[in-house]
């Protein structure tokens, strides 16, 4: 898992052999969301990338953060274990 967020960017950031997620990172610039937005949504109850559009606007303008919030969904739905 780390890997796969190495390749896709700045999404974790190490610091004493541990990885971190910049929660405070904007993956959506179009709609000012962070990860931490993203990861909120997951905790609120969204599943898919269909209900983090709804529930944040994220990807929803220009649709170029697309393929990493979908990423971001993918992952904290696996974190949370759903
Ligand atoms: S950067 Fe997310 S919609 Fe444009």
């Amino acid at each position: 898992m780390i890997a796969y967020f190495f390749r896709i960017g700045t999404l974790y950031s190490r610091k004493d052999g541990v990885y971190y997620m910049n929660m405070d990172k904007v993956v959506c610039h179009c709609m000012n969301i962070t990860n931490g937005m993203i990861k909120d949504s997951v905790e609120a109850g969204a599943k898919t990338l269909e209900d983090v559009q709804e529930q944040t606007g994220a990807t929803t303008v220009c649709g170029a953060c697309l393929e990493d919030v979908q990423r971001l969904v993918d992952f904290f739905v696996s974190e949370k274990g759903e």
